[in-house]
């Protein structure tokens, strides 16, 4: 053996008994305590990530709601953030305001009033946000800006509050701006003025859902404007802040996070952005985009939530790993409970934060995520590569005589694709208030003296299914809890539940496209309006449905099949369109926008008279019945291939749908 192999042989002992130590972390309350807890929360809306939720059968909706909501169950969620509809698109679709019309309040449109009570019945301390994404046309007086008139946003704002009590006795604990959008220094002041007069000092606003800056440096500057923030909340922070931040000693919230795919990987991300907004951050509340995927998957941002719950037609619904990284967290905390200052990141990769209720309970929450960051929407840490490690974790202060801890693991295991989440070790015996683990990459720990969770199960839901290829709704059945018929997902537009009871024959109870005005919109709404309903995969359908425009001069309504975009890409589509117009003529066009023309000419229609549109496509062929007659047939582009179906109106008018029927082969 020469020098120089021993020398190597050397390097390797010592390396190895290097690794083979375990690194001490010290949790203690010694030294003071650090920020307070606000907690774990899903945001529903930005827009309509709910919709499809409303329409499951019992027992599967309350299922899913307790997966989301009860204590000691599921994600066991600190806060729920909804929107506040502004009658715009803003992401998935439109939600439904409170005030379509100056004149007009209405505190039962849409269901985030009633996913609240849902959330609130089984967690009663549950903290409530509204924050608006969009406003109706009248706010922004026609100008796609809502702050040219500061006093009426705000009374429309507070309204929204308001009537959240009245009508729901829902307090609303935090409201924001303009979702990621400009703030205006003046409103902010309006919006705290008018929140006062109106008796609701206690509810805070959040400024301003968007980055740090600026509103980190305007609230520095104006100590007026800080008077009125109460929490500087930021969206996708990456886990990291900035000085002016911290130093306006306001709470910081990731006001907005997660927003990917919630496959284990998803749940790895969250688990990551849970510890680590607190470790590098400060931050003390963090809401996911979304609360849970409640649209069609073929909608922007697929599956980005804690769970998916897209098929009310078949009940099936999947729990999906971001659950179970949330109760690691969320059943062993509570708002008002303090971080201790001993957090922070493992020496080979990975975080702990530690969180006390100030009664001697103690919550420790370990991650050791590394898998594939670029997954992850912001990658918090350059990919650091997360090795095995042995930790040991020393208590001192008043948690030096804790003996015994509960322990929950979570392993995402991504190469054998076995992950097993949230389960339940044995407690864990302390001798000197102290423990050592071998960490894993990718493994999520608690330990806790909280002995109160639970990994809460239900009987398998349904098998998935295909939306039925039949789908009729005369609009006569209605839950009276929701405005909006089954599975119509608007795109632009509202369309709603109507009752005219002055009519005598079979059109007393419709579907009414609502909007009037084009509203201050938050995405690129289209200039049509169009509600999607049914299977992207349909290629080959027959789409029938009664219509009534209410526009004598420009009336203008649509069937289409073949759909093929929504969301913020809605102004895009394509797909087979039939229109009729009150001026006695007909149209047949690939896109929503109604340029690609591929026939034309007299139908006899105008407003105030009730017409079956009837559109089949089989196909490259197409045709249209009027009334049961034959009025056209022609060839179609070839693409769209498939996509869902639809109706609509030619602008923001007033329009009425009913016996809606798709047959699809
Ligand atoms: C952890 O400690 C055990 C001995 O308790 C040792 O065998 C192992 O090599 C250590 N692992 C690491 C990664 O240091
Ligand atoms: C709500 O909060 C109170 C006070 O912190 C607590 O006593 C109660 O157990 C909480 N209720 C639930 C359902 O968590
Ligand atoms: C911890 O919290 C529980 C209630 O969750 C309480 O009964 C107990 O006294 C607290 N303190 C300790 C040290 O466990
Ligand atoms: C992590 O490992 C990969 C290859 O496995 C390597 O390319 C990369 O440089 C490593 N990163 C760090 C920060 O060590
Ligand atoms: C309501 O029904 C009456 C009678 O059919 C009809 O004249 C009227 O136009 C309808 N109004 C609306 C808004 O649908
Ligand atoms: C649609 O119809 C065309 C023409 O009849 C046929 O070739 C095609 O297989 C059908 N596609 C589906 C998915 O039914």
């Amino acid at each position: 053996m020469d020098g120089s192999v021993a020398a190597l042989l050397f390097s390797l002992v010592v390396l190895f008994s290097d690794s083979g130590s375990s690194q001490t972390y010290v949790l203690s309350d010694e030294g003071g305590l650090g920020r307070v807890l606000d907690g774990i929360g899903g945001l529903s809306g930005g827009g309509a990530t709910s919709r499809l939720l409303v329409n499951y059968a019992e027992p599967f909706r309350s299922r899913i709601l307790d997966y989301l909501f009860k204590p000691n169950f599921g994600a066991s969620l600190h806060i729920l953030k909804v929107e506040i509809g502004g009658d715009a698109q803003t992401t998935d679709g439109t939600e439904p305001s409170h005030m379509h019309y100056e004149n007009d309040q209405d505190y039962f449109r849409g269901y985030e009033w009633w996913l609240m009570k849902e959330a609130k019945k089984r967690n009663p301390n549950i903290t409530l946000i509204g924050l608006p994404w969009a406003f109706p046309g009248w706010v922004g007086h026609g100008k796609n800006w809502p702050y040219d008139f500061p006093d009426i946003t705000a009374t429309y704002v507070v309204n929204w509050i308001l009537g959240a009590k009245q009508y729901h006795d829902l307090d609303i604990q935090y409201v924001g701006i303009w979702n990621e959008r400009s703030y205006d220094v003046k409103y902010i002041k309006l919006l705290r003025y008018t929140l006062d007069k109106s008796g609701l000092e206690a509810v805070g606003i959040v400024a301003s859902d968007n980055l740090w800056e600026p509103i980190a440096l305007s609230v520095l500057l104006d100590a007026e404007l800080g008077g009125a923030v109460d929490v500087i909340g930021a969206h996708y922070p990456g886990t990291t802040t900035v000085t002016d931040a911290l130093k306006t000693h306001k709470k910081l919230w990731s006001s907005e996070d997660y927003s990917t795919f919630n496959d284990e990987v998803g749940g790895g991300c969250w688990a990551r952005i849970l510890n680590q907004n607190y470790v590098n951050g400060h931050m003390t509340a963090t809401i996911s985009w979304n609360l849970v995927a409640s649209y069609y998957e073929d909608l922007p941002f697929s599956r980005d939530g804690l769970m998916t719950a897209n098929e009310p037609w078949s009940g099936n619904y999947v729990v999906e790993s971001p659950i179970w990284i949330t109760a690691h967290t969320s059943q062993f905390t509570q708002p008002g409970w303090t971080y201790l200052q001993t957090v922070g990141h493992l020496v080979q990769g990975g975080s702990y934060v530690a969180l006390t209720d100030g009664k001697g309970n103690l919550t420790v929450v370990i991650e050791t995520m590394t898998h594939d960051h670029s997954v992850c929407i912001r990658p918090p840490l350059p990919a650091f590569n997360v090795t095995s490690q042995n930790a040991t974790f020393q208590l001192q202060g008043s948690f030096a005589s804790i003996k015994e801890l509960q322990v929950w693991r979570s392993q995402f295991n991504f190469k054998t694709n076995k992950p097993s989440f949230f389960e339940k070790l044995t407690p864990l015996k302390l001798l000197d208030g102290s423990f050592t683990l071998n960490l894993a990459a990718d493994e999520v720990y608690t330990f806790t003296t909280v002995t109160s969770g639970r990994k809460g199960s239900f009987p398998d839901p349904p098998p998935s299914a295909r939306f039925p290829k039949v789908y009729k709704d005369d609009f006569d059945v209605r839950n009276p809890e929701f405005s909006e018929a089954p599975d119509f997902a608007d795109q632009t537009g509202v369309f709603e539940y109507y009752v005219n009871l002055t009519d005598a024959g079979p059109h007393v109870f419709t579907f009414r496209q609502v909007l009037t005005q084009r509203p201050v919109t938050w995405a690129t709404d289209a200039d049509q309006t169009v509600s999607v309903i049914g299977d992207y995969q349909w290629r080959n359908l027959t789409v029938t449905c009664d219509v009534f425009m209410e526009d004598v001069k420009t009336g203008g309504v649509f069937v289409a099949a073949r759909v093929d975009k929504g969301g913020q890409s809605v102004r895009g589509a394509k797909g087979v369109f039939f229109w009729v117009f009150a001026d006695g003529s007909y149209k047949v066009t690939s896109d929503l926008a109604g340029q690609t023309v591929l026939a034309e000419g007299k139908s006899g229609t105008r407003a105030y008279v009730w017409f079956t549109l009837s559109l089949s496509v089989t196909g490259q062929s197409a045709a249209g019945l009027l009334n049961g007659h034959p009025l056209w047939s022609t060839a179609v582009v070839p693409t769209p291939k498939s996509g869902w179906a639809a109706i609509g109106t030619r602008s923001f008018q007033l329009a009425q749908f009913d016996n809606f029927a798709v047959a699809a082969q």
